[in-house]
């Protein structure tokens, strides 16, 4: 298994391009099953998620070409199965979303229940009602979900009891190829939404209000092929940005919409940074300064959000004074505490979603293991500042979500290696 060795103090310095977005990838992926002509992405990150999720769509007969410029183009004409089995499932749980793709196209759809990171229960029982209201029926057998609708589904009224962001992309993807009109209620706004909306729609749907808690589709009756350039990863723009905090460096992001990251630049710039922005691009300096503490409480969008709250408090724990992380939509996601306070944190965990963070000016290298993936990254953002050198092990989990995170690390002057093995 692949570890990291970081050795710390180095300021991170220089320009990096943010990578496109995986949470916008995986859904759009898993979209492209809902048309028999060929769908052509680009600016797709080359992650292991990704991986995943094209050898799902290839094993469900979707024929898969990577050209040489890495754009990808899938053309889902006939399937020869409608069973995603849990070996390719259970790693990855953002592959439930090809559930509402099939369901919609063919009547029929049996999806295994998902795995994905260890950071609580996460069912799926929102997006099930979504589809019961859609007209579909559901049994379960074996740990698959098997969703029939073999009259097609049908428009409906449907209000989320929570905010998800995997269940309101399932059910707009279903909900395109339904007959009449759907209205998502309680709906996420994540950015990632809004860009899947805007790919349905140049496939022929039509969607409207996503980005809004309200999201209205008008069902039609065939979705046609269409280029699509996915969005950039707010989430790793953001990681890189806090690590660059945390270290007293100065960076600078290309290829990211600063509009999606501004609670995390708003902490930011409570932190001690200097941010600058222009339309495509983000200038962080940290002038060397040591960061104050700041308090996070994760929140679905525009909130702040709990892919950044484990950087975040790696941050904190480096920052002048205390502070109070409160997470509010995954219990179980404070797994990387214990590998901080390992590493000379003082991190106290007053309850499961509530940390209490007491900044210590400086950390020192021990060897540590990653838990989940962006919780790891708080460990590389911890190893950077740490003294000494801090061997990270099992990065199997950041190599889900980070590409080339070595080498992008690297770029940035950062003293940071792959051991392999
Ligand atoms: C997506 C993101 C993930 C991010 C999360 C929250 C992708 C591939 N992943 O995950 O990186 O951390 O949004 O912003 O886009 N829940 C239920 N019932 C359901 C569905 C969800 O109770 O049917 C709960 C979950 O257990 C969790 C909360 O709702 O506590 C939010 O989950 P959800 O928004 O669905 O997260 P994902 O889509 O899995």
């Amino acid at each position: 298994m692949d570890k990291l060795r970081i050795t710390g103090g180095r300021r991170l310095s220089g320009s990096l391009r943010v990578s496109g977005a995986k949470n916008a990838a995986l859904p759009i992926l898993a979209g492209t099953l809902l048309t028999d002509e060929p769908v052509r992405l680009a600016n797709l990150p080359h992650l292991h998620d990704v991986t995943t999720m094209l050898e799902l769509l290839g094993h469900l007969g979707a024929e898969v070409l990577v050209d040489e410029c890495m754009a990808v183009e899938i053309r889902a004409r006939e399937m020869q199965t409608l069973r995603a089995p849990y070996d390719l499932v259970r790693t990855m749980r953002a592959s439930f979303v090809v559930l509402g793709p099939l369901l919609a196209r063919f009547g029929r759809a049996e999806v295994s229940l998902p795995g994905g990171c260890a950071i609580g229960a996460r069912p799926v029982d929102q997006h099930l009602k979504g589809f019961e209201a859609l007209g579909a029926r559901i049994d379960m057998a074996d740990g698959y979900v098997i969703a029939e609708a073999a009259d097609g589904l049908r428009g409906a009224d449907f209000r989320f009891d929570l905010v998800t962001v995997g269940g309101t992309e399932n059910l707009m993807m279903g909900a395109a190829l339904a007959r009449g009109t759907t209205v998502l209620r309680n709906a996420a706004c994540e950015p990632e939404i809004v860009d899947l909306g805007n790919f349905l729609n140049a496939m022929g749907a039509r969607v409207r209000g996503h980005g809004t808690p309200e999201i209205v589709i008008d069902g039609v009756e065939r979705l046609h092929g269409c280029a699509w350039r996915v969005m950039p990863d707010r989430v790793e723009a953001g990681t890189y940005l806090i690590a660059a905090a945390a270290t007293g460096g100065r960076i600078r992001l290309t290829d990211v919409h600063p509009g999606d990251l501004t609670a995390v630049l708003d902490k930011l710039a409570e932190s001690g940074a200097e941010i600058a922005t222009g339309p495509d691009w983000i200038e962080l300096d940290m002038h060397g300064r040591r960061p104050r503490a700041v308090d996070i409480d994760t929140a679905p969008y525009p909130g702040f959000p709990t892919d950044m709250q484990a950087q975040y408090l790696a941050l904190n724990a480096i920052a002048d004074g205390t502070s109070h992380v409160t997470e509010t939509i995954f219990e179980n996601r404070f797994m990387h505490v214990q590998e901080l306070n390992r590493l000379g944190a003082n991190i106290e965990l007053a309850s499961v979603s509530h940390a209490v963070v007491h900044g210590v000016p400086r950390l020192k290298a021990a060897p540590v293991m990653a838990t989940d993936l962006r919780a790891s990254f708080s460990l590389v953002v911890a190893g950077l500042v740490a003294d000494g050198t801090t061997v990270i092990d099992r990065i199997y989990h950041i190599d889900r979500g980070y590409e080339t995170i070595e080498e992008k690390l690297q770029t940035l002057g950062a003293d940071v290696e792959r051991i392999s093995g």
